[in-house]
C-alpha cells in the first residue's frame, strides 16, 4: 500500500529514509484514499534513526476543493521534559496567493495565543485560499509517523522545507525541525544580532528575545525580533536549474524562541503561541520582499528630509551647544540637516519636558524655528518609562487614563533614566490616545519634525522577582548568550496588559506597538508623514518605523558589523536603516570617523551619534574627517532623487534600499559570502575601507562594467566577476555605477530642501548593446501617502538603446503630475560607456539639434544647456559618426 502510492508520488524528491511521500496539495483525491487507510492502521513508523521521534500522528484529514487542507494530529509519543504535551493539534495548510504558502499548527481544543490581527493584520486561516496548482510550491503531509511535512519547488524538484519526524508542542515549549542541503544553501536573516557575516555561518543559536544588549555584543538577542529568512540555493538538486533561486519562510510567533541553525537543519524552540509558518516562493531575493512585505506591511514612506544628514549625541549640555554644533557645520561646509537631541534636553528625564535651565522652552522654540527658517528639522528621543511623580501632568494623565501595564493588580513599577516609571500599556488603545495627546502637547511648546523611540524592548534598570511560571518558563532561551531568565532587565513575563494579555506574548511586540502609535500620533499632530526612528522592532515594523542599530563601539570591527546589520533590517522590511556614524560607546578616533563618515554617508539613514562618556565626534571637528564628510555626503545629495526613488521601490515592492550584492546577482555564488560591500538600489555599490591603516582594499566586482561615481573614467570591467585590488587612499570612497543603470541625479546642496530645488541631470550608464533603464519618483517629500490615489507625485522611467549605432535616450511619464506642477526640468544628460565620446557627429532632443555637447573625457560625454520638461516624454539621440560606425 505505501509502495503503491510511493510509486504514485509526483512531486518532490524525499529526503533520505523518509519515503512514503504520499500526499500533496496537488492530490486530494490520492490523499483522502490514503487517509481511509492510515485510520484503520495503528502503525507506527521508525524514522531514520530506528526510533520513534517524539510527535503526532495524523487522524484525518479534510481537503477543500482549491486544495487546502485541515488535519487533526494525536499525540503518539510524549516528550519528557518542559510540562506535559498537547494531545490534538490541527493542522490547517493553504496557498494564500500564489506565492504565499501557510502552515500553521496549533491546540485543536484549546485556543492559544496567536498575534491579534488588530496588531498585523492578515487573513485568518481559510480566508484567502488560493489553487494549489498555480503555484511553484509543493505541500506535502507524509504519512510517517510522527508525521512531517514538505514544501518542494516544483519547477526545481528542490526540497525547500522537510521536517524532522520530532514534534513537540506544549504550553510553553514548542519543537519542529526541517533539514537543508548544507551545501546548496546560503541563510540570511533571523535578527536581531550583531554578525560578523551577513550569510548566516552553522551551528548557531539565534534567541530571539527584545533585550537592551548593546549592539557591540556579538551573537547575543539585541533589540529586536524577526523569525524570518531567507534561502538562497545555489543549485538545483540535480545541478541543471540556475544558482540563486531564492525563498523566504517566516514563523509568525512574538513568543520568545532560540533558532538553532545547524548547516544541514534548522531547529525552532519556541516557549509559547503557535506554529504558524509562511513560505515565499520568490523565486529571486526580490521577488521574496515583495511577498514578505505583502504579508507584514509594506516599508512606510519616509520624508524625504529625513535622508539629509543628521547629527546626534548623548550629553549635550545646553541650547549654546547645539546651535554652535549647528553653526560649525555650516562653517566647515558640511550639509547638516537635522539636529538631534538625546534625554539631555529634558526635565530629569521626564518625557515630554524641558529641563529649564540648559533648554529653556522660549528659547529651544526660537533655536527650532530658526532650524526651520534654514531648511533644517530637528528631532527628539522619547522614552517609554513614564516617571512616577504626582506633579507631572503626563504621568497623572496617564494614570487618570489607566494605561499603565500592571502586574499583580497594580501599575508596575520599573526604572529608568528618570528613576521610578510606569509603561504605557500600547495594547490599550486608551494608551495611543494618551501618547498622541501628550505628543500633541509637547509638540504646541516645539515643533519637533520626528521622534526617536528609544529604550522599548523594554529597558528596564531592575529585575522584578517572579511571580508565576510565567516567569520561569521550563524552557530557558539563550537569552543574552547565558540563558539568563526572561525577566531580568525588562518588564516582568507576569506583567498584564490590557485585554488580559500577558507580557510573556507580547514582550516582543512593545517596540512595534510604540512605533505604531507615535507614527499615528505624529499624523495627527502634522498632517504630514511621520519620521519615527525605533530601536525595537518586530516583524511589520517597517510599516511605522525606520530603524537604527543601537549602542555600537567606536571600533574598526563595529564598522564592519555595521555592514550585515543594515542589510539585515532591509531584509526585515524596514529598509530605513543606519548605525552610529564614528561608532557610540568609546572614544573614536580621527581615522576610524573619516572611514566611518566614508561607509556612513551611503546608510540609508545617515547618523552620527555617541554616548555622553565617549569625546565629541561632530564631523567638524577633524579636517580630514570634514574632508571626507564633504565629499561623501556630497554625492549622498547628488544621489538624493536616485535613493529617495529607491524609497518609493520599498515602499510599493519590499525593495532593501541597502542591498546585498547577491540581490543583483543571485546567478554568481560568490556574492553569498560578502559582508564588506554591499549595494544601494540595483545600480550603485559601495566598497568600504573597514581596516586601519589601509591605502586599498581588494573589492568583488560582479559581472559588468562598473564606473567610478567620482570619476567616470575610472572603469572596472567584470567579464564573470573578479576581485580588484582598488586605491583607497585617505579620502578615496569607493562607489561605483554599473553600466546599464540611469541615475537620476542633482547638484548638491547644504540641505536637502535646496538641492531639490536644483535642476536634474541623468547619468546613463551604457550597459550590453547601448542598453540602460532608470526611473525617478517625485512627490513633495512629505505627504502623508506615498504614491496614494489623492496624492500628487510624478513617476518617469527612462532607457536607452543604441540603433544602427546611435544612441537614443526617450523617458516615459507613468504620471506627471507633481512635475508638471512645479515645472521640474532636465539640464544636464552624462553618457558613459560610450566606446568613443569624440565620435559624436551630432545631438537631437525632440528631433532638434542640440549644440550643447562636450567630450569631457574618451569615454564621457556631457549634453548640457537642456531644459526638457520631466513631465513631457523625450527623446536623445546621438548621432554617431560613419567613420565610428564603420569601427
Ligand atoms: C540608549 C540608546 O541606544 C542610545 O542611543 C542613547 O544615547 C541612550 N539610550 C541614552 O538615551
Amino acid at each position: 500500500m505505501f509502495s503503491m502510492f510511493s510509486s504514485r508520488e509526483k512531486t518532490g524528491t524525499m529526503t533520505s529514509g523518509r519515503r512514503n511521500h504520499l500526499a500533496s496539495l496537488n492530490s486530494p483525491l490520492l490523499l483522502f484514499l490514503f487517509f481511509v487507510f492510515l485510520h484503520s492502521c495503528s502503525c507506527s513508523v521508525l524514522n531514520e534513526q530506528g526510533v520513534v521521534g517524539h510527535g503526532y500522528r495524523i487522524r484525518s484529514v479534510n481537503v477543500d476543493p482549491l486544495g487546502a487542507f485541515t488535519a487533526d494530529l494525536q499525540l503518539i509519543q510524549k516528550a519528557s521534559v518542559y510540562g506535559p504535551d498537547i494531545q490534538n493539534l490541527i493542522l490547517f495548510a493553504s496557498f494564500e496567493t500564489k506565492d504565499r504558502l501557510r502552515v500553521r499548527i496549533t491546540d485543536a481544543d484549546n485556543q492559544r495565543w496567536e498575534i491579534p490581527q488588530n496588531i498585523i493584520p492578515r487573513p485568518s486561516p481559510g480566508q484567502h485560499i488560493f489553487s494549489s496548482k498555480d503555484s511553484d510550491l509543493v505541500f506535502a503531509l507524509n504519512e510517517t509517523s510522527p508525521f512531517t511535512f514538505t514544501i518542494t519547488r516544483r519547477s526545481t524538484g528542490d526540497v525547500l522545507f522537510s521536517t524532522l519526524p520530532i514534534i513537540v508542542f506544549k504550553d510553553k515549549y514548542l519543537e519542529m525541525s526541517s533539514s537543508l542541503p548544507a551545501t546548496r544553501s546560503s541563510l540570511y536573516g533571523l535578527g536581531e544580532h550583531t554578525k560578523r557575516k551577513f550569510k548566516l555561518v552553522p551551528n548557531d543559536t539565534f534567541t530571539m528575545w527584545n533585550a537592551d544588549i548593546p549592539a557591540a555584543n556579538l551573537d547575543q538577542n539585541l533589540y529586536g525580533s524577526h523569525p524570518f529568512y531567507m534561502d538562497v540555493r545555489s543549485s538545483s538538486p540535480n545541478e541543471t536549474g540556475p544558482p540563486g533561486i531564492t525563498h523566504g519562510v517566516l514563523l509568525m510567533n512574538s513568543n520568545g524562541m532560540d533558532v538553532i541553525y545547524g548547516g544541514s537543519y534548522i531547529t525552532y524552540k519556541v516557549i509559547g503561541g503557535v506554529l504558524d509558518f509562511y513560505f515565499f516562493a520568490g523565486p529571486s531575493p526580490l521577488l521574496v520582499m515583495d511577498q514578505y512585505t505583502e504579508l507584514i506591511g509594506r516599508p512606510a514612506p519616509m520624508p524625504y528630509w529625513s535622508f539629509g544628514f543628521h547629527q546626534c549625541r548623548y550629553g549635550y549640555k545646553n541650547l549654546s551647544e547645539l546651535e554652535y554644533v549647528v553653526a560649525q557645520y555650516g562653517k566647515a561646509g558640511i550639509p547638516l540637516e537635522v539636529m538631534w537631541t538625546d534625554i539631555d534636553h529634558m526635565d530629569a528625564y521626564k518625557d515630554f519636558t524641558l529641563d529649564p535651565i540648559n533648554f529653556p522652552a522660549e528659547k529651544m522654540k526660537k533655536f527650532v524655528d530658526q532650524l526651520h527658517n534654514k531648511g533644517q528639522k530637528y528631532v527628539v528621543i522619547l522614552d517609554p518609562g513614564i516617571s512616577v511623580n504626582y506633579t507631572y501632568g503626563t504621568f497623572l494623565r496617564g494614570l487618570k487614563q489607566d494605561i499603565y501595564i500592571k502586574r499583580g493588580g497594580a501599575n508596575y513599577l520599573g526604572s529608568v533614566w528618570p528613576g521610578p516609571v510606569y509603561f504605557p500599556d500600547f495594547l490599550n488603545p486608551a494608551a495611543g490616545k494618551f501618547w498622541a495627546q501628550e505628543i500633541s502637547i509637547f509638540r504646541q511648546m516645539l515643533p519637533v519634525d520626528g521622534l526617536w523611540i528609544d529604550m522599548n524592548e523594554i529597558s528596564n534598570f531592575i529585575t522584578s522577582p517572579p511571580l508565576n511560571s510565567l516567569d520561569e518558563p521550563p524552557y530557558s532561551i539563550n537569552n543574552a548568550g547565558v540563558r539568563r531568565p526572561i525577566n531580568n532587565n525588562t518588564v516582568p513575563a507576569s506583567a498584564m496588559h490590557y485585554g488580559n494579555v500577558e507580557e510573556y506574548n507580547v514582550h516582543n511586540l512593545y517596540g512595534f506597538l510604540e512605533s505604531r502609535a507615535t507614527h499615528d500620533a505624529l499624523i495627527q499632530a502634522t498632517g504630514k508623514r511621520p519620521f519615527v526612528l525605533a530601536r525595537s522592532t518586530f516583524v511589520g515594523s517597517g510599516k511605522y518605523t525606520a530603524h537604527w542599530t543601537g549602542d555600537n563601539a567606536a571600533k574598526w570591527e563595529d564598522l564592519q558589523y555595521s555592514i550585515p546589520s543594515i542589510l539585515n533590517s532591509g531584509l526585515f522590511g524596514i529598509p530605513m536603516v543606519g548605525a552610529d556614524i564614528c561608532g557610540f560607546i568609546g572614544d573614536t578616533t580621527e581615522e576610524l570617523c573619516r572611514r566611518w563618515i566614508q561607509l556612513g554617508a551611503f546608510y540609508p539613514f545617515a547618523r552620527d551619534h555617541s554616548d555622553i562618556n565617549s569625546i565629541h565626534q561632530e564631523l567638524y571637528i577633524w579636517n580630514s574627517v570634514a574632508q571626507s564628510a564633504r565629499k561623501a555626503l556630497g554625492l549622498r545629495y547628488r544621489l538624493l532623487p536616485y535613493l529617495y526613488t529607491l524609497m518609493y521601490e520599498a515602499h510599493v515592492k519590499g525593495a532593501p534600499i541597502a542591498r546585498p550584492l547577491f540581490f543583483s546577482f543571485p546567478e554568481d555564488i560568490m556574492t553569498y559570502d560578502i559582508s564588506t560591500q554591499f549595494m544601494i538600489g540595483a545600480g550603485v555599490m559601495v566598497s568600504p575601507v573597514l581596516k586601519p591603516n589601509a591605502t586599498t582594499i581588494d573589492a568583488y566586482f560582479p559581472r559588468g562594467k562598473w564606473f567610478n561615481l567620482f570619476n567616470y573614467t575610472q572603469l572596472v570591467t567584470s567579464k564573470y566577476g573578479k576581485y580588484v585590488t582598488l586605491d583607497a587612499e585617505g579620502d578615496t570612497i569607493n562607489a561605483h555605477v554599473r553600466a546599464g543603470n540611469i541615475l537620476v541625479m542633482q547638484a548638491e546642496e547644504l540641505t536637502t530642501k535646496i538641492a531639490r530645488q536644483n535642476p536634474f541631470e541623468l547619468l546613463v550608464v551604457l550597459g550590453e548593446h547601448g542598453c540602460a533603464t532608470g526611473e525617478v519618483f517625485l512627490d513633495d517629500g512629505e505627504e502623508v501617502d506615498m504614491a496614494g490615489e489623492k496624492s500628487e507625485w510624478s513617476l518617469v522611467r527612462f532607457s536607452c538603446k543604441m540603433e544602427e549605432k546611435n544612441v537614443k535616450l526617450r523617458s516615459e511619464v507613468v504620471n506627471g503630475a507633481y512635475a508638471l506642477k512645479h515645472g521640474l526640468v532636465i539640464k544636464k544628460v552624462v553618457i558613459l560607456g560610450l566606446r568613443s565620446a569624440s565620435g559624436i557627429s551630432s545631438v537631437y532632443l525632440n528631433e532638434k539639434k542640440v549644440n550643447s555637447y562636450l567630450d569631457v573625457s574618451d569615454t564621457v560625454v556631457e549634453i548640457r544647456g537642456l531644459s526638457q520638461l520631466m513631465s513631457e516624454e523625450f527623446g536623445l539621440k546621438l548621432k554617431i559618426s560613419d567613420e565610428m560606425k564603420a569601427k
